[in-house]
């Protein structure tokens, strides 16, 4: 007689289990956090604040703002969701990098302008971009969705008068785009963590800047699904800079359309 033992290597799936818990314990201090703020707010209103013309318009203000941070925190993890569950596909079409960064660009260049009228934040954009052809296939909304969100975290982490500077450069087999800026910068401790979800450096300012602590996540799951490479460098209190690289095969003179 014999015994037959059967073993099974549960480590990865109480990982995925722990992390599951981990995240939806997140979720709800996330929501709770607003909700909680938003729930002392309309209760002052409603013990007589409405009728207070100095109070009343700035309540109301800032309970439209948080939740339309909440509305956006939710569409944000919708997303990620989808793209967990693998039912959100990439529809890639073939682009020149280089021009489609342009564009981005010259979008923010207009944002730089109003900001300036409204004395709101005054910063620069500088462009790096070179004229060469990149061409790359990708899903133009979802990697605009990536460029945006580096962008606007540089302009939100930046002081007033700041430079950021767009770089694109070919290597071997890979297009390289990096985004600096001369803002508050991130401690080495805190560099590998951004990208997870909810993780932000200091919650306060991130929530009073509108911030989900979502999009560098939601950017690093677009990027994965290019088979692309997204990560940072930091000095603190000299800037940031974000990189994304992307497989890049240069067209060789045998790829060139046959004229019939
Ligand atoms: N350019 C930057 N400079 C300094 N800190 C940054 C920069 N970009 C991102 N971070 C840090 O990474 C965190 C996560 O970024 P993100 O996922 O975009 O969330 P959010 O911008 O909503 O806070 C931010 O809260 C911030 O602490
Ligand atoms: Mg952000």
């Amino acid at each position: 007689s014999g015994s037959v033992c059967v073993l099974h290597d549960i480590t990865e799936q109480q990982k995925n289990e722990n992390s599951q818990k981990q995240f939806v314990s997140n979720v709800s201090h996330e929501l709770r956090t607003p909700l909680t703020s938003l729930h002392a707010y309309i209760e002052t209103l409603n013990e007589g604040a409405w009728k207070d013309p100095d109070i009343a318009p700035q309540f109301l203000q800032v309970t439209q703002e948080e939740t339309e941070r909440m509305i956006r925190m939710i569409n944000e993890l919708l997303s990620l969701s989808r793209m967990d569950r693998g039912v959100s596909k990439i529809d890639v079409e073939w682009v020149n990098f280089n021009d489609f960064v342009a564009h981005i660009l010259d979008r923010f260049d207009m944002i730089v302008k109003t900001d300036a009228k409204e004395g709101k934040k005054k910063y620069t954009i500088k462009r790096k971009l070179g004229s060469q052809a990149l061409w790359v296939e990708i899903d133009t909304d979802k990697f605009a969705q990536v460029i945006d969100n580096i962008m606007n975290n540089a302009i939100k982490y930046s002081p007033d008068g700041g430079v950021i500077t767009v770089k694109l450069r070919q290597e071997q087999q890979k297009i390289v785009l990096s985004i600096s800026d001369q803002g508050l910068g991130i401690p080495r401790e805190d560099l590998g963590k951004i990208f997870d979800r909810f993780y932000r450096v200091d919650k306060a300012r991130s929530r009073e800047q509108g911030g989900t602590g979502l999009g560098l996540a939601i950017a690093k799951e677009i990027v994965n699904e290019h088979h692309g490479k997204i990560w940072a460098n930091s000095s603190e209190g000299k800037g940031s800079t974000f990189y994304i690289s992307l497989p890049y095969e240069p067209m060789s003179e045998g790829d060139d359309w046959d004229e019939v």
